[in-house]
């Protein structure tokens, strides 16, 4: 099968296009390298991709002529459509540019794919969907109409998005609800990354609000199964959540670090962050029933992957 990635440089896509060289497919990674963060922790991402034959890699923007011209010179099975401006926060600095990466980026790739003929389009969504509420689990059905930040918006404008051109087009379609993904090559700004590397300086732990805040979180393993199960499961137009389908609080995380670690934690509390939520929590059954999900990585075992990495990489931890 032939696979185009978007954001094939960043995390999950760099985890997913190995994935999918190792079972033999041909792949397509398109990323710009957005500046969000570092240029070197993508390069990384990249190189061991850059060494297999069946891998190819344009430096190119979403947005532009050039990558939908790109498409269609590929005509691949499947876009995997990953490259957005991730995080709550950088949506409140600068909502304008998440919306027009997240949104009409996402619009201009759904035209490539259906111009060119591209059969199916999985799309990368978020549990940030479901906004505020005080109690899980989410389930697809639930109504998802009050996002709490520019980010949330833009994924929950993505979904329509992909809805129309299903409908209109009969784009078959997949949006995946990931929940707070997090191991090797995790985004530097996200929690685990953030707090692994203040308890290795044995310097202060911000936690934003008092640590309760509680999260579904999802090892990439996982996460990078279920992206595969969608790419191989075409047809119509379906949302899933791709969580663990357990929560833990934030000071519950901490704890799990600090025993990996051997570390004891200086903890730091600040106001919690606009346009986070306090509670993320993924009901899994449809994911399990439809695609055969099954996540297997537990907070414990994920944090000691994570830390074993961090190790491997020379870094102090
Ligand atoms: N990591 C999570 O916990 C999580 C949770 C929910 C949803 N998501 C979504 O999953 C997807 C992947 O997230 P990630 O954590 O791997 O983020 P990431 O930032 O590591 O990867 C995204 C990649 O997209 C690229 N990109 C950004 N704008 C682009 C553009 N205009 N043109 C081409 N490439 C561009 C970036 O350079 C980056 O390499 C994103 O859509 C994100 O919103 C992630």
């Amino acid at each position: 099968m032939r696979v185009c990635i978007t954001g094939a440089a960043g995390f999950i896509g760099s985890w997913t296009a190995r994935a999918l060289l190792a079972r033999g497919d041909e792949v397509i990674g398109i990323d710009n390298f957005d500046p969000y963060y570092d240029r070197a922790h993508k390069e990384r991402n990249l190189a061991e991709l850059r060494s297999q034959g069946r891998f190819a890699f344009a430096e190119t923007d979403i947005r532009a002529p050039e990558t939908a011209a790109l498409v269609a010179h590929c005509r691949p099975d499947v876009l995997v459509h990953l490259a957005a401006r991730p995080g709550v926060r950088a949506s409140l600095e600068d909502p304008a540019a998440a919306a027009d990466i997240n949104v009409r980026g996402l619009a201009v790739m759904l035209e490539a794919a259906r111009a060119a003929g591209v059969p199916h389009f999985v799309f990368a969504s978020s549990s940030s969907v479901y906004g505020e509420r005080p109690q899980g689990p989410f389930k697809e059905t639930d109504r998802v109409d009050h996002p709490v930040s520019p980010y949330a918006a833009t994924k929950k404008a993505g979904e329509l998005l992909c809805h129309s051109f299903a409908h209109a087009f009969g784009t078959s379609v997949v949006a995946l609800r990931f929940f707070t993904v997090y191991g090797p090559r995790q985004r530097p700004e996200m929690a685990i990354a953030a707090f692994a590397r203040a308890l290795a300086a044995g310097a202060p732990l911000k936690v934003l609000g008092d640590g309760s805040a509680r999260r579904d979180f999802t090892y990439i393993d996982d996460v990078v199964d279920g992206v595969v199960r969608a790419i191989d499961r075409p047809g119509g137009c379906r949302i899933y959540n791709l969580g663990r389908g357990e929560t833990v609080t934030v000071m519950e995380t901490i704890r799990a670090l600090e025993e990996t670690m051997g570390r004891k934690a200086v903890l730091e509390f600040g106001p919690g962050s606009r346009g986070d939520v306090s509670l993320t929590s993924a009901d899994i059954a449809r994911a399990r029933h439809e695609l055969g999900y099954a996540p297997r990585v537990s907070l414990r075992e994920g944090v000691a992957r994570y830390v074993a990495w961090l190790r491997a990489q020379g870094e102090r931890a």
